[in-house]
């Protein structure tokens, strides 16, 4: 096989790029149906890799004999959320051969590591082992996971025992549902996940409930032990998820934003039954999917969502230099 020569990613390969990724994703469909199959049109799958380079992307272009085999786009992110960061995001790569990725990292990093740019981020399709191979070969390893899965009609609900399920009232359960709130950012705060981010205030998180219960996109669901809030679920429609879009997002899909159970509840079937209610919900509402994601380190999702039936689509790889 002759070498393979690299190149700054320029304008001109967004007609070529974009077929690779039609490719990529056709190949990710055979694994994964329920993806939406717009994107293994290169037409449509051109216009994602369009919005990276309008959004300043910069990466490297890989050809043999002339021809595009592989690209890979990195853009910058809010730096108070994610750092001096770079993103390979969903569309931000696709190779015939998953080992050039890394000659392809190699000198777009050089540029990222000269702007003082050493938070590494790539989202990389599960349905691609060897892909993820190679980027565990750049002293990558999995930060986080997007999962989704089928909504099925006439889901059954087994509320257990003394438990029960219904929507939040304003007055009555926003307080006890404070804690509740807090179960999840304190969890990601606790080892192995190691979150750095500061517990929300408990002003911060009545104004969102207040939004919420004047009639937001959201639709939560609680679960009560004995009358007291013990876990909460809140599902979305797609489109009110910035982030489930394009590539990883079926059609006719909602989006399950939070969950969580206090601690004490945890393990007494409440959770199974609130995923349970939420698909229950998006039937009736006449979604066909439901994608969410979770932290890899995070013991307690990463176990409970697959067995919820969520199957990896893409996996959130995480380097940080030096
Ligand atoms: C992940 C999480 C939401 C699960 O909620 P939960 O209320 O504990 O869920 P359940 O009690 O219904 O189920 C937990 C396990 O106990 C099992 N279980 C259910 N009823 C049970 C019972 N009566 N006795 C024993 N085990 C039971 C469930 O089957 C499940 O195991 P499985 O996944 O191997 O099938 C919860 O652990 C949590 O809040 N974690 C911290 C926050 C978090 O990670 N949120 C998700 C962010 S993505």
């Amino acid at each position: 096989m002759p070498g393979v020569e690299i190149r700054p990613f320029s304008e001109e390969q967004l007609d070529e790029a974009a077929e690779l990724l039609a490719a990529r994703h056709k190949r990710q469909r055979a694994v994964e149906p329920l993806l939406p199959a717009a994107f293994e049109d290169p037409a449509v799958a051109r216009e994602e890799v369009e919005e990276l380079w309008r959004r300043d992307a910069t990466g490297s272009a890989c050809f043999r004999g002339g021809r595009l085999v592989g690209y890979l786009l990195g853009i910058a992110r809010d730096r108070d959320v994610w750092g001096e960061n770079v993103w390979v995001d969903y569309a931000g790569q696709a190779f015939e051969e998953a080992e050039e990725v890394r000659d392809a990292y190699a000198a777009a990093a050089a540029e990222w590591f000269e702007q003082g740019r050493t938070r590494h981020f790539a989202q990389v399709p599960a349905s691609e082992p060897a892909l993820v191979e190679s980027w565990f070969r750049l002293s990558f390893g999995q930060q986080q996971a997007d999962g989704i899965r089928e909504v099925r009609a006439a889901t059954e609900v087994r509320v257990p025992e003394g438990f029960e399920i219904r929507r939040p009232t304003a007055d009555d359960d926003v307080e006890a549902l404070l804690a509740v709130d807090l179960a999840l950012p304190r969890h990601h705060r606790s080892p192995p996940v190691f979150t750095v981010r500061p517990l929300p205030t408990a002003d911060e998180l009545r104004a969102e409930w207040a939004k919420t219960l004047a009639g937001s996109e959201e639709t939560v669901l609680v679960g009560f032990d004995a009358g007291r809030p013990v876990a909460c679920w809140s599902v979305v429609d797609a489109k009110h998820a910035p982030e489930f879009r394009g590539l990883h997002a079926p059609e006719h899909a909602c989006y399950l934003k939070f969950a969580a159970t206090i601690p004490e509840a945890r393990g007494s079937g409440i959770g199974v039954a609130l995923t349970d209610a939420s698909l229950a919900w998006a039937a009736e509402e006449g979604y066909r999917a439901m994608g969410t994601d979770w932290r890899i380190t995070n013991l307690l999702a990463s176990r409970f969502w697959p067995r919820r039936g969520f199957r990896t689509t893409f996996l959130r790889l995480y380097r940080h230099i030096p």
